[in-house]
């Protein structure tokens, strides 16, 4: 059959959820009683929440009925051995132990193997990989790619991690890296890719230095599909081979199943160390229960062990990086700053150039998601100085992600926001910055406060702007 240009939703909708609009004013006082963080907001404020891709899936009828049949025995459950079989044939780790999410898993894998004196290389640790590493007593160290701080060329690969950087690193810390990551996708770069060819490298540094290596495993599978798309050589491979080349490569995974799971909680760490296992399955008992259980009930397993069979068709991907692409070729043919090419889960905004008139020091990152919201009800999340900067210190990059939830919107919802976005785009120079109030000492983006500041008269006054409020 010809092959259609029109990538439609490969689903139809069964039961659906209303949303709630609210005027600018409205939007205003919420954001006032929030201390301008987004975080704070209630969900019935906003309109799209696009804060995050995780644990916001739309499940599928197959997942419901999956879980109806979860079987909530305390051990041993039958749902249990359904999932392990199911990230078995993915992965081929043998040991499967089930959290309650993703940073569980990191937990109890940095409570392993972590510790004071010891570094962790990553393409880019997460906030939660690196809050658990830290913890730990470890040190985090991010070996992103040269390619990935330009945040507007096409390269297909910026999710990779630099090799030379992490042979440096592997050599010039003799003894104290207890392990390697690499997060597939790059979530804290934009969302961008890392290749069966980086992962070939990085095992090959890794096995030079008697060092395990480990994926942060959250978007395997939009990783695959990229690759698939991207990679010479693999356009015909299908995605679940892709998936076995990329985890052949690793010693295991910690797996946040509120992404690519396609359910709303859950998470697990998978290994091939019999030693690593035992130790996490003793410890694990503490905080997230039973080894067949790890914090979920069996009805969860389930479903997750049904969206991790659904996440891996190839109808599925298609649509789903489709819909990222869309909204990434729509605003930057506006001329909006957008990560270059379309990553994997989320359309980034770069914050720094949109809001150009803005010194790093106001977090143009977290003046933009506030500005999104207050013109159309839009719930982004900044990853920039506020997430990632240290103290006075700033982030790589002032980054606004639009994350999208999976099977949740439809095209239109897209047209929309990138209408609000374009407004905003077109008034850009009328946005004022940001300062922190108040900001606990770890994670401060989830509960830090804010106060906007006011605008220097030299960029408020500039005469093309106009109010699209
Ligand atoms: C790359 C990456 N790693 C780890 C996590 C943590 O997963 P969870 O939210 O399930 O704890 C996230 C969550 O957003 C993530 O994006």
């Amino acid at each position: 059959m010809k092959r259609m240009k029109t990538i439609i939703e490969p689903f139809r909708i069964k039961s659906v959820e209303p949303l709630r609009r609210t005027t600018p004013e409205e939007r205003e006082k919420f954001l006032k009683r929030a201390g301008y963080n987004l975080f704070e907001l209630h969900a019935t404020e906003i309109l799209i929440d696009l804060l995050t891709d995780s644990g916001t899936s739309a499940m599928s009828t197959n997942q419901w009925a999956a879980m109806m049949r979860g079987d909530e025995s305390y051990a041993g459950s039958e749902s249990f051995f359904r999932f392990k079989k199911v990230v078995d044939e993915l992965t081929g780790f043998k040991h499967v132990i089930p959290t309650h999410q993703g940073r569980a898993a990191e937990h109890l894998l940095f409570e392993a193997l972590g510790g004071p004196g010891r570094v962790v290389p990553n393409n880019t640790h997460f906030d939660t990989t690196r809050a658990n590493v830290e913890a730990s007593g470890a040190a985090a160290l991010d070996v992103p790619c040269a390619e990935s701080s330009d945040l507007a060329s096409d390269a297909p690969f910026k999710g990779n991690a630099d090799v030379e950087a992490l042979e440096r690193c592997l050599a010039s810390n003799a003894g104290r890296v207890p392990l390697v990551m690499v997060t597939v996708t790059n979530n804290a770069g934009g969302g961008q890719p890392v290749s069966l060819a980086n992962l070939r490298a990085v095992r090959a540094v890794c096995e030079r230095f008697g060092v395990p290596l480990f994926l942060d495993a959250c978007r395997f599978a939009e990783n695959a599909y990229l690759v698939q798309q991207r990679e010479p050589g693999l356009s015909t491979r299908p995605i679940r081979a892709i998936v076995r080349d990329m985890c052949a490569l690793a010693d295991g995974c910690t797996m946040s199943a509120k992404k690519d799971g396609l359910a709303n909680i859950g998470g697990f760490l998978a290994c091939r160390d019999p030693e690593l296992a035992r130790r996490v399955r003793q410890s694990m008992v503490v905080t997230e229960g039973f080894p067949t259980y790890g914090g979920m009930a069996g009805r969860d397993l389930d479903a997750i062990a049904q969206g991790l069979r659904e996440v891996v068709e190839q109808d599925y991907l298609e649509y789903r990086h489709a819909s990222i692409r869309y909204v990434v070729d729509r605003l930057s043919q506006r001329g909006v700053p957008c990560v270059q090419p379309a990553g994997g889960h989320a359309n980034f905004l770069d914050a720094a150039r949109f809001l150009a008139h803005l010194p790093r020091r106001e977090f143009p990152g977290q003046a933009l998601a506030i500005e999104l919201y207050l013109e159309g009800g839009i719930r982004s999340c900044e990853i920039g100085s506020v997430m990632l900067g240290r103290g006075d210190e700033c982030a790589r990059h002032e980054l606004v992600r639009l994350a999208i939830p999976r099977r949740t919107y439809t095209q239109s919802h897209m047209d929309y926001v990138i209408e609000i976005v374009s407004r905003v785009w077109e008034r850009r120079e009328r946005v004022p910055g940001v300062a922190i109030e108040s900001a606990p000492a770890v994670l401060r983006h989830f509960s830090a406060r804010f106060r906007r500041t006011p605008l220097r008269a030299a960029s408020a006054s500039k005469p093309s702007l106009r109010s699209a409020r």
